[in-house]
């Protein structure tokens, strides 16, 4: 078996305690690389990083809110100072809040664009000159969603968000591209995770409960018209091509689901928009 080129390497992943950023450092660590795994769930982020250990890798927890400039520069020291480098990051953490759009409150929206947008920002930055500084390829992969490339109904702040840290990876691949750091967006599909649950636990307190209705679930599944057989798997599926796919340097990471009628009416939309835009 060829050796990872991202062997020897320093992994930092957010939202390293659950679902796809556990997922994404088993990866890594399988490939020979040291992690760093960060989570507002301290506990769970530690979880993630013994069994790196138990099997023999190198990996530290540290509790992170992506909310918090001065933790993620915490982080960063870290990562320099215990492996010297960050050659793989993935600004992975996302928070969901279902609701129609005239039930999601100005708290839901502030609270959902912090961590979704600004978090990923926030990550970026604070590792960025740790990153340039480090030898051997460079990549940084952004967590967006499925839902930013086939809307659905009642999570209007949750796609607004992926849309926008999509729009943010796109342009952080163009403006990286010259110093040799890749840029990848990931689009999961639905996944197995507790994100759910972890984004209502994750909340901060004074912006009062998250509401949650199976009926916004329902309506969001329908809105799609998804075949959930394949729209939904587990985290450990959805990473199945992740270190190919960041060696390549690939734009973009769809994970799994099948949505490529969506995705045509999509882009026919657009296509048709912009040729009539041509018309005198
Ligand atoms: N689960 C899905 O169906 C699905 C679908 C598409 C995209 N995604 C995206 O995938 C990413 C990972 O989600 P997941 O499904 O693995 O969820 P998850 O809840 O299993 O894992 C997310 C982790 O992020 C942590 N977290 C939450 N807020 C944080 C904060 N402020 N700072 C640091 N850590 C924080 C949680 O504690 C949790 O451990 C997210 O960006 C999510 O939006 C998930």
């Amino acid at each position: 078996m060829t050796q990872s080129p991202f062997h020897g390497g320093t992994a930092v992943i957010t939202g390293a305690g659950s679902g796809l950023g556990a997922s994404m450092v088993e990866r890594f660590a399988a490939a020979g690389m040291n992690i760093l795994a960060l989570d507002i769930d301290g506990a769970s982020a530690e979880d993630t990083a013994q069994k790196v250990r138990k099997d023999g890798g190198q990996a530290v927890a540290m509790r992170v809110d992506v909310a918090n400039a001065d933790e993620l520069a915490a982080a960063a020291r870290l990562a320099a100072d215990r492996f010297g480098g960050c050659s793989v990051l993935c600004a992975n953490v996302g928070v969901q809040q279902f609701g129609a759009i005239e039930r999601l409150t100005e708290q839901d929206w502030q609270w959902v664009i912090d961590v979704n947008v600004m978090g990923v920002i926030r990550t970026v930055a604070a590792f960025l000159p740790l990153i340039r500084e480090t030898s051997g390829e460079r990549r940084i992969a952004i967590t967006s969603s499925s839902g930013a490339l086939m809307p659905g109904v009642r999570m209007a702040a949750y796609t607004a968000s992926k849309y926008a840290v999509t729009g943010y990876s796109e342009t952080l691949r163009m403006e990286l591209a010259e110093e040799g750091i890749g840029v990848s967006t990931v689009f999961p599909a639905g996944m197995i995770t507790r994100h759910l649950e972890s984004s209502i636990k994750a909340r901060p307190a004074e912006l009062g409960p998250s509401e949650l209705r199976q009926e916004d679930i329902e309506a969001m599944m329908a809105s799609r018209d998804m075949d959930t057989t394949s729209h939904v798997a587990t985290a450990d599926h959805a990473t199945r091509h992740l270190l190919a796919d960041l060696a390549a340097n690939e734009r973009f990471i769809v994970t799994h689901g099948e949505y490529r009628q969506q995705l045509t009416d999509y882009c026919d939309a657009i296509l048709r928009a912009h040729d009539r835009g041509q018309e005198s």
